[in-house]
């Protein structure tokens, strides 16, 4: 039976991070548990910046994005030999068990430290929604909400001025928020990792929007790491009848206060994951499934397929 536990947040923040970080500070504390916070992930463990958290660690950060916990990413962390002054610094605080919030990388930090005798289980916190085995990531809802917010906003001026605008979001190599966002917005094109990229398709398409003359303007959002979204502005201008102009979201995608359903998202994930831990489940990663709470060995969420996203991309044509 494990007798404390620690927590840190690792890879991007995701809004939602905090909401979890106290949900699993609580949880633990009433099943009589000690909790620690560790300092900017797996970085602050090697570097033993550890310190105990009480009820009152984790007041009033439910609705603040970020991490107060800070986070970092420390490839390093490959290497046995860092891993193992982690592993020293955990024993000398008398840690025995780890909550890790984060992505697909601190799932796999997590892994080695499970296999040198230290329970482990991942919380799904990141804005790409790229994590194996659950159907959303803490975070993807609030930078969903924030697109949004931008891509409304894009809409008013590019209507006024019969332009096209060009949103590029991030995702790293998932099309999810682009797909969502395209959708949620009415956008006329969504371009993600998963649906390829064809300049002259899309030319093409802008050109026959135009030529129909019921668009007052279009709507392209388009996944980070694809194409140069200024040069493909310029040559919308040139060659259809829009006016292109580029718009990249950035980091505000992965800041701001947590959605409701982030929030909720987050706080029952944390409070799942102390359950695991306390009936001695370790490597596993915690996810929602069809709105039931599910947990995976980690070894499975490496290898579980993509889920296919052919219905939206045929909802988004359908309707925009
Ligand atoms: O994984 C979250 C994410 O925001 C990705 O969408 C993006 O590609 C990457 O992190 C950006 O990383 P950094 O904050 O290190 O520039």
């Amino acid at each position: 039976m494990i007798k404390s536990v620690g927590i840190l947040t690792s890879g991007g923040d995701a809004p939602g991070m905090n909401a979890a970080i106290r949900a699993v500070t609580r949880a633990a504390l009433s099943n009589g548990l000690k909790v620690f916070g560790i300092m900017d992930g797996y970085q602050g463990l090697v570097e033993g910046r550890i310190s105990e958290l009480q009820r009152n660690s984790v007041s009033d950060i439910i609705m603040r994005g970020g991490t107060i916990l800070g986070t970092a990413r420390l490839p390093e962390f490959k290497d046995l030999k860092v891993r193992e002054q982690g592993v020293a610094k955990l024993q000398e605080k008398g840690i025995d068990a780890l909550v890790v919030i984060g992505g697909d990388g601190t799932y796999r930090g997590a892994l080695a430290l499970h296999e040198m005798g230290i329970k482990c289980i991942g919380l799904p916190g990141t804005i790409d929604n790229d994590i194996a085995c659950t159907d959303f990531t803490i975070g993807f809802d609030t930078a969903l909400n924030t697109v949004l917010e931008s891509i409304d906003k894009l809409r008013d001026t590019s209507a006024s001025h019969h332009r096209c605008s060009i949103v590029e979001v991030m995702g790293n190599h998932c099309g999810d928020l682009a797909l969502y966002a395209g959708i949620c917005s009415g956008a006329e094109l969504v371009i993600t990792p998963e649906t390829g990229y064809d300049e002259l398709e899309v030319i093409e398409k802008l050109k026959a929007l135009d030529a129909a003359k019921k668009r007052r303007h279009a709507i392209v959002v388009i996944s980070e790491k694809i194409t140069d979204v200024d040069l493909l502005a310029q040559k919308i201008s040139k060659v259809t009848g829009f006016a292109g102009r580029s718009t990249v979201l950035g980091h505000v995608q992965r800041g701001g206060s947590p959605t409701g359903f982030d929030r909720m998202l987050a706080t029952r994930f944390g409070d799942f994951a102390v359950e695991l831990l306390c009936n001695d489940i370790s490597a596993h990663c915690v996810g929602i499934l069809e709105n039931k709470l599910v947990s995976t060995p980690f070894e499975e969420a490496f290898d579980f397929p993509t889920p296919s996203r052919k219905k939206l991309f045929a909802l988004q044509g359908r309707l925009a």
